[in-house]
């Protein structure tokens, strides 16, 4: 199974929506003739993935039963055991009228303030517990994992520390703008640590993806140098696929959205996204260490 945190330390990037596009699309794409299977683990407490996954009255009875990330964390590392099924939800295949590609199913795992709250506020509790407890676990039903993290964390923030931890790369949302650019090397700090505390060079980047972008835009055409030179001066790819600025994007995150097929929910963006993600799985599979195999599907 591959990790993939969605990660910029910015609050409001796009990093929610972006994990439910390539939820979505790669779960359409298929390996070695079999579909991914796909796992959407919401980190942060506010639910927004999780909410658009399973609806806003899903993820509430999800919470009530207190059956979030943080409970399992916890007994991961008191009782080194847990039984998986009472942590797992799942978004179901659509079922779309006649021949159209349905939205496939996603794997859902959810974050609750006061579990997480609990976890992070006893310093006692392991950094890898979710690397060394729930990872090999995830793998047996699991092709790719992808971990929606918080906003604007720091090193006390044991739950999103865990979950960079257990990461195999990072996908990092940011908008075109000086602001959102600004802000990198605090994001990049935090990766440092991340990797230092999990002995290793894991998470890798596997890029910066551009969101929220206006082509047309004066004001992009006179950034878009600015930001290759910055993030080459980080030493961070960029992917070359971008994602437009446009409302329909933005309802990927509405919880009141209902729909059964890929092209329904995606209409006009549905090449801008499926071109992302497809470089995002053509990456993944080029580093070193990955499973290999060619995917089917791309563009
Ligand atoms: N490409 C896009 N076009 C238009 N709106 C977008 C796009 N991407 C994101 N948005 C909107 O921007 C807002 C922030 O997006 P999102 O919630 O995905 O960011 P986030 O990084 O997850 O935020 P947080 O740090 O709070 O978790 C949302 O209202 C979302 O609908
Ligand atoms: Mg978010």
């Amino acid at each position: 199974m591959y990790a993939i945190s969605i990660f910029n330390n910015k609050g409001g990037v796009g990093k929610s929506t972006l994990t439910l596009f390539m939820a979505d699309f790669l779960a359409t794409l298929s390996v070695r003739g079999r579909p991914l299977r796909v796992l959407v683990m919401d980190m942060d407490p506010q639910g927004s993935a999780a909410a658009a996954l399973l609806g806003a009255e899903g993820l509430e009875r999800v919470r009530g039963s207190g059956r979030g990330l943080g409970r399992l964390a916890r007994d991961l590392d008191v009782r080194n055991a847990v039984d998986l099924g009472d942590f797992l939800f799942k978004r179901p295949r659509g079922v779309p009228r006649g021949r159209a590609e349905p939205l496939p199913e996603i794997g859902v795992m959810v974050s609750d303030k006061a579990s997480s709250f609990a976890f992070e506020v006893n310093p006692l509790h392991r950094l890898t517990a979710l690397r060394d407890g729930l990872k090999p676990e995830l793998a047996k039903r699991f092709d790719v994992a992808l971990l929606d993290l918080p906003g604007n964390i720091d090193v006390r923030n044991l739950l999103a520390v865990n979950a960079l931890i257990m990461s195999d790369a990072l996908v990092t949302p940011v908008e075109p703008s000086r602001i959102s650019i600004n802000a990198l090397p605090d994001t990049l700090e935090m990766v440092r640590y991340v990797r230092e505390r999990g002995g290793g060079e894991m998470p890798a980047f596997l890029g910066l993806v551009l969101n929220r972008v206006d082509k047309r835009s004066q004001q992009f055409q006179r950034n878009l140098p600015w930001i290759r030179e910055m993030a080459a001066g980080l030493g961070v790819p960029l992917f070359d696929a971008v994602l437009p600025n446009a409302l329909a994007l933005s309802a990927a995150t509405d919880d009141r959205l209902v729909c059964d097929a890929m092209r329904e929910r995606y209409g006009l963006y549905y090449p801008h996204v499926k071109a992302l993600v497809w470089e995002v799985f053509r990456r993944w599979h080029h580093l070193p260490g990955s499973e290999g195999g060619e995917g089917s599907g791309g563009p």
